[in-house]
This record gives structure tokens, C-alpha cells and sequence, in this order.
């Protein structure tokens, strides 16, 4: 009998490989659900512990649970010396996402649980990853700017901690609720790239920090995590409102791709990029030099090409392309905006991992074989 064709999926669009209750991407409705509650639900009335929380345990914790999470976060802050010596050693020779994910990579060497696999020690291995991933992203960021550690202070939550140790001084009330809302909106995204690449990753059974190592390699990338920081780029070339239409157009008739529009799901408005988007209308109206620029351009560039490729092509902005202008607004340095993209969707990357081992299948798809079989090895000094 013939083989039959296999049907190729580039980029496996449209396959399902598992089933999941952690997080609903309604890409035709533009809605987005962690755990059943939507993500405006959340960022209206909740804060990134607590979401973490609900991501990891399928239910919102009542005040005791939440209490014990908050503490169990503030208790892993810390970072073991070496890895604090690392980061001052290499981050200025590598990317922030090389640093974060070699950092963490580094952790099971102070975790006598390491390789424990049981549900229990997975449990505290994420709370861990979620805490000790944002306090590498900030003394990266910190070492960057030429600053020293800053041991982090327990009685502080997880965000304002972040902050506190990226700039050495307790950040004011309003910075730390718009930082939590990113952190809120990037927690989680079922079966993105690099979800999939933790899962994946996972399913042989390796342990959950090499499964979220990998997760951080595949974040790295521009048409992923990476397109935030290419956005404010673009926007800094720019530089000025009034060019932004005509720059636009330029690179769409070189067929450049803008960073921060488009995505794999979403055929219409990303709803974390109109929650997002609210920050900027707020910087346009009130900001002023730099910061009122960059909304200008930023809300220009999104109206131009909501015109042009909205409907047409569906093609509408993601959270990537407004979330740089607002890490400016609150004085957060550039290279760390995918380290913070990653600390937050530690929060994801270890859901998916709990729930995808209680019924573990390792991943391995096939490809289509188009090279030749039974060729005849020819000695070297046979060849032309
Ligand atoms: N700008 C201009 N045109 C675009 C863009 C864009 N950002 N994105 C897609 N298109 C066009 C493509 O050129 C293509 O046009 P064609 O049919 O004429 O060839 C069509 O839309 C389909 O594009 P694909 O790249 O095939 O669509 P895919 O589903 O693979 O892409 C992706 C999704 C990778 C996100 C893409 O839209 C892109 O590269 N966007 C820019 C990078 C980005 O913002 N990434 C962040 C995603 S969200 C996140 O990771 C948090």
C-alpha cells in the first residue's frame, strides 16, 4: 500500500496537542481567560501573586492561602551570592536574556530538591522560579546601570520588591500598580512558542528548571518576547510624530514586518494590548518630552496600521507594541523588558508544566523525509 502524503502544518498552526484548563485565547473575540476569569476581571481587582496563585492552583485563594503564598514568594527573594557574581561578571557581555537564563539554570545547585519530580516539590520549585526569576531580572537590570545588588526586603510585595531592587529605593504606589498589571498581562498565554518549549522541554521528564530555561531561550527571540524592545526601537527611529506615518508606509512597501502587530491567534484586537494601550492614551494626554512623543507615535503608528491591515488582513497590535513606552514612563531601561516578560510568565510556563506531567506524553513530532536514501559512501580521496 502507498504511503499516504503527510499533511505538513508549518509552524503546527491549527494543531492541538494536549488539553489544558489553565488559559482561554479567544483570538476571534479578542478575550482572554486565566482560569475562567477574564483578564480584565483580573488586572481590575487583582495583583500578580495572587494571579500566580491561580494559575498554579486552579482556584483564587481565600486570605490565609494568599497570605502563606505572599510570604512563601518574599521568602525565596534572595539570591545564593554566586549567582549574584555571576550576573555582575557577564551581564554587560551578553544579552539580558542570555543572563536571566543562564541565572536561572544555576538555581538547582542551591536546591537539595532539585531533581525531585513528585507534584509537591514542583509546587515550591515554581513559587522559587516565580520569585527568584523576578529578582534576576531586576539585578540584571541594576548591574546594568552600574548599581549593586540590593538584598530585597520581605515585608514588601513581589512587584514593589522587583522594583525596589532594580532602583535601591522603595518605588511609589502607582508605578508599582501599573508594573503589577504588565506583570498580570504577560503571566500566561496557553500554548505560545516558548510555553510550548517548556512543555516540550518537560515532557522528557526533565526537571522544571531546565524545562523554564528553555522556556527562556525561546522568549528570546523578536517575532516572540523580543518584540517589544524591537518595537520602542522602531519607534525611537521615528523619533519624531509627524514622521511616523510616512515610516510606516516605507517599511510596509519594503515589505518589513512592524514589531508589535500581528499574531498567530489573535485576529483581532489583542485585549492585553487595549488594557496596555490605556497607560499611553493617559502618557499622551498627560506626559510631556519624551514620554509624549513616544505615545504620540506609538497611537499614530496603531491607528495608521489598524487602516491598513486591520481588516484586511487581520493583522491588529499585540501587547508587544505598547508595552516599551509604558517601561519608559516608568523609568525601566530597555534591555529588561523580556526579562520582565519572562519573570512573569514564570507564572504560565510553571502551570503548564504541573498540569502537562499529570498526564506526561513525551513530544515528538514527525517531519516529511525530502533528502535521498541508500546512497553509496565514497572514500575522501574519492571525491571531487
Ligand atoms: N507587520 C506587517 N505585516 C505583517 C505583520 C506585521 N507585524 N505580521 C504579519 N504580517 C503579514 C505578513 O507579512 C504576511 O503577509 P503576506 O500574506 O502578504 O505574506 C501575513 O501578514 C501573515 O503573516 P505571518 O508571519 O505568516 O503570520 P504568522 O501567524 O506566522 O505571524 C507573528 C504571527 C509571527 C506574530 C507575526 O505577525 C509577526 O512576525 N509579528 C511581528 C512580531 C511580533 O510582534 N511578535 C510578538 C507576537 S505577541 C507575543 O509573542 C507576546
Amino acid at each position: 500500500m502507498a504511503d499516504t502524503e503527510p499533511v505538513i502544518n508549518k509552524g503546527l498552526e491549527g494543531i492541538y496537542f494536549a488539553e489544558s484548563s489553565i488559559c482561554k485565547v479567544d483570538g476571534q473575540a479578542g478575550k482572554l481567560y486565566y482560569r475562567g476569569y477574564s483578564i480584565e476581571e483580573l488586572c481590575g481587582n487583582s495583583d500578580f501573586s495572587e494571579v500566580s496563585y491561580l494559575l498554579l492552583n486552579d482556584k483564587l485563594p481565600n486570605g490565609n492561602e494568599l497570605e502563606g503564598f505572599r510570604q512563601q514568594l518574599a521568602d525565596e527573594r534572595y539570591l545564593p551570592k554566586s549567582v549574584v557574581d555571576f550576573i555582575k561578571e557577564n551581564s554587560m557581555r551578553m544579552h539580558p536574556m542570555d543572563t536571566l537564563r543562564s541565572a536561572v539554570s544555576m538555581l538547582p545547585a542551591y536546591d537539595t530538591e532539585a531533581y525531585d519530580n513528585s507534584p509537591g516539590s514542583n509546587m515550591r520549585k515554581s513559587v522559587k522560579l516565580i520569585s527568584k526569576s523576578a529578582s534576576i531580572a531586576a539585578t540584571i537590570g541594576r548591574v546594568r546601570s552600574g548599581g549593586d545588588y540590593v538584598m530585597p526586603d520581605q515585608s514588601m510585595g513581589h512587584v514593589e520588591s522587583f522594583l525596589y531592587m532594580l532602583n535601591g529605593r522603595k518605588p511609589d504606589p502607582k508605578t508599582v500598580k501599573i508594573l503589577d498589571v504588565m506583570f498580570i498581562v504577560h503571566a500566561e498565554h496557553s500554548s505560545n512558542a516558548s510555553t510550548f518549549g517548556v512543555i516540550v522541554a518537560g515532557s522528557t521528564l526533565a526537571d522544571i528548571y531546565a524545562a523554564t530555561t528553555a522556556g527562556i531561550a525561546v522568549l528570546k527571540g523578536p517575532l516572540h518576547g523580543g518584540a517589544d524592545e524591537a518595537a520602542l526601537e522602531m519607534m525611537y527611529n521615528i523619533g519624531d510624530p509627524d514622521n511616523t506615518e510616512k515610516y510606516i508606509e516605507d517599511a510596509l512597501a519594503g515589505k518589513q514586518k512592524i514589531m508589535g502587530f500581528g499574531h498567530r491567534v489573535y485576529k483581532t484586537y489583542d485585549p492585553r494590548a487595549r488594557i496596555v494601550k490605556g497607560y499611553l492614551e493617559d502618557l499622551q494626554t498627560n506626559g510631556s518630552g519624551e514620554l509624549k512623543n513616544l505615545s504620540q507615535i506609538a497611537l499614530r503608528a496603531e491607528k495608521l496600521m489598524i487602516d491598513k491591515l486591520g481588516a484586511s488582513k487581520g493583522i491588529w497590535p499585540n501587547i508587544d507594541f505598547f508595552a516599551g513606552p509604558v517601561y519608559v514612563s516608568l523609568g525601566i531601561q530597555h534591555e529588561i523588558f523580556t526579562p520582565i516578560f519572562a519573570a512573569s510568565r514564570m507564572s504560565g510556563w510553571c502551570a503548564h508544566m504541573l498540569e502537562y506531567w499529570k498526564n506526561n506524553r513525551l513530544l515528538r513530532p514527525l517531519e516529511k523525509y525530502t533528502g535521498q536514501v541508500d546512497l553509496k559512501y565514497v572514500r575522501i580521496e574519492d571525491r571531487k
